[in-house]
């Protein structure tokens, strides 16, 4: 298999349907890796599943930069997009330039994602004239649940289609669709010709992501209705912990065996 890049990636619309998989650290990274996931992506929502916050709005470019860095080091075929956190885009260009390279000089990432349309396609713009790919991510957008009034589908069709626009004519790469109807992601889909990328936004996008730890059931967070739990590793951790703990409390661990002499 080749080792994915930007127009790898990009040409796969139309052709072959895009897998995308979040991951924060270094096993799982490889794990992604190794199933031959397309896109690897370091989310914001590390800040939700790793630190248990109730939002993403905290998370901070050293952290973002950090976790980028040691997914990079794990994978060895996907494309690594590191995700742009709350307030590292939005101030300034200068700010969006210098924060969005930390994630290719320091984190190893080949792209970055960013939240936001029409609004931010003049930071798309300033990131891909200086070889920064950028990923976009319109309707539900995180970084906005106080504006949103909380995580809702999002349905104002002529604002999504006019925000699908302006990214791709700013030169964005792919484009991450969340919480949208399934017909008005289907039409996105249809009228860019940059790979559209689905989170709880249908079958019809030309690839779909989902949150690793809500994929393998590990999320801390009861998770919504597009998320597919393919496995429950939360209880199989949470039986091993306490057999480890009977075992201590009862003497049975260590054995002799397990020691030195
Ligand atoms: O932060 C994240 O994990 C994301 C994906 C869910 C698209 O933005």
């Amino acid at each position: 298999m080749d080792n994915i890049t930007v127009p790898i990636l990009r040409d796969k619309k139309g052709k072959e349907r895009i897998s995308a998989l979040t991951a924060y650290d270094y096993p799982f990274a490889q794990w992604v890796d190794a199933a031959g996931i397309d896109i690897v992506l370091v989310g914001d929502s590390v800040g939700m599943v790793v630190a248990g916050e109730e939002t993403t709005l905290s998370v901070t470019m050293d952290q973002m930069v950090y976790h980028t860095r040691i997914v990079s080091h794990a994978v060895k075929r996907a494309l690594v997009v590191g995700d742009m956190p709350f307030l590292s885009y939005q101030v300034s260009k200068r700010d969006t330039i210098i924060n969005a390279g930390r994630f290719l000089k320091e984190g190893g990432a080949a792209a970055v994602k960013l939240e936001g349309g029409a609004s931010v396609s003049g930071r798309i713009a300033a990131l891909t004239k200086y070889d920064i790919p950028v990923m976009a991510h319109i309707g539900l957008t995180p970084q906005s649940v106080h504006r949103m009034g909380g995580y809702k589908v999002q349905r104002d069709t002529e604002k999504l289609l006019a925000d699908a626009k302006s990214v791709e004519s700013a030169g964005a790469f792919a484009l991450v669709l969340e919480g949208v109807p399934i017909d008005l992601a289907k039409e996105i889909t249809q009228s860019v010709q940059i790979p559209t990328i689905g989170i709880g936004a249908g079958p019809h996008c030309d690839g779909q992501i989902l949150v690793l730890h809500d994929l393998l059931g590990l999320s801390v967070w009861p998770h919504p209705k597009f998320v597919r739990a393919y496995a429950d590793i939360a209880s199989i951790a949470q039986d091993a912990i306490s057999r480890y703990r009977e075992d201590v409390k009862s003497g049975k661990f260590p054995s002799l065996n397990e020691g030195y002499v």
